[in-house]
C-alpha cells in the first residue's frame, strides 16, 4: 500500500516517472496534486534520502519564488521533505507539448516573456521542456522546479533556453522554427539588452554543439 500524507484522499495516479509519482486527489477539501518522490533501490540509502529531501525543498521554494517573480505556477500547500511529499494546487490544462501545434504566437510569446521574468529573478528552471509547461486558457503555468537553482550566471539561463529549443526541435522538426521565434520574441520584448546577451550565449552554445557534432563525424 502506498503511504500518503494525513488528510490526503487519492483519486488517481496522474503520472509515474523515474523520480516521482503524481497523484490527483483532495486535501482539506481542495482539489490537489501530490508529488511523491520515490526511493531508488540502486542508490545508496543516505544519498537517496538526501536527494529526495533537497529536491523536494528546492521545488517548493522555487515554486514560491516563481510566483513572486510574477509567473503562473501551482500554489504549494504542504511539504514534507523527509517523506519527499509536496502537495500543490491542481493546474487543470494541457501540456505545451499537446497544444503547441494549435496554439498561436500570442501564447508562445507569453511563454518567452515568463521565462525571462523567471531568469530576471535569478531562477534557473533546470528542466525546461514543454511537458513542464501547462496551458490553461491560453496562459502558461510552470511546474517541475526540482532541478532548478537560484543563480546569476547567464550560461545557466542560456542552458534553460537550449533545453526548450532542442526539445521543440526534436518534437516538431523543421516547423519548430516559427514557434521558437515567437518564444524568443517574447523573451527579448520583456528583457531588452540583458536578454539579448543571453540569446547570444545560446547561439554560442548551439555553435559549440555543432562543432562537437562535426568533430565526431570527422
Ligand atoms: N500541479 C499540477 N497540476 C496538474 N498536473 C500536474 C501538476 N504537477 C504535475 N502535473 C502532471 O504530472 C506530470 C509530472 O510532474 P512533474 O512535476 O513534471 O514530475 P517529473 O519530475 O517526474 O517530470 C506533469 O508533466 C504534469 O502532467
Ligand atoms: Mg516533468
Amino acid at each position: 500500500m502506498s503511504e500518503f500524507p494525513g488528510e490526503f484522499i487519492p483519486e488517481k495516479l496522474l503520472y509515474r516517472g523515474a523520480e516521482a509519482e503524481l497523484w490527483l486527489g483532495t486535501w482539506l477539501n481542495m482539489k490537489v496534486v501530490l508529488k511523491k518522490r520515490i526511493k531508488k533501490g540502486y542508490r545508496v540509502r543516505e544519498l537517496d534520502d538526501e536527494l529526495i529531501k533537497s529536491r523536494t525543498l528546492k521545488e517548493a521554494s522555487l515554486l514560491y519564488e516563481a510566483k513572486k517573480a510574477g509567473i503562473k505556477a501551482p500554489y504549494v500547500l504542504h511539504v514534507n521533505p523527509v517523506k519527499g511529499w509536496l502537495i500543490m494546487t491542481f493546474v487543470e490544462g494541457k501540456s505545451l507539448t499537446e497544444v503547441i501545434q494549435e496554439e498561436n504566437e500570442e501564447l508562445l510569446s507569453k511563454v518567452g516573456r515568463d521565462i525571462y521574468l523567471m531568469h530576471s529573478s535569478k531562477i534557473y528552471h533546470g528542466d525546461l521542456t514543454p511537458s513542464n509547461i501547462i496551458v490553461v486558457n491560453h496562459e502558461p503555468y510552470f511546474i517541475d522546479f526540482g532541478l532548478g537553482e537560484k543563480v546569476s550566471d547567464i550560461e545557466k539561463f542560456a542552458e534553460d533556453l537550449n533545453v526548450l529549443q532542442k526539445s521543440l526541435q526534436s518534437k516538431l522538426g523543421e516547423s519548430y522554427y516559427k514557434k521558437w521565434k515567437a518564444i524568443v520574441n517574447g523573451y527579448i520584448t520583456q528583457g531588452g539588452e540583458t536578454s539579448r546577451e543571453i540569446i547570444d550565449r545560446l547561439n554560442e552554445i548551439n555553435k559549440r554543439g555543432r562543432y562537437k557534432q562535426r568533430k565526431k563525424g570527422e
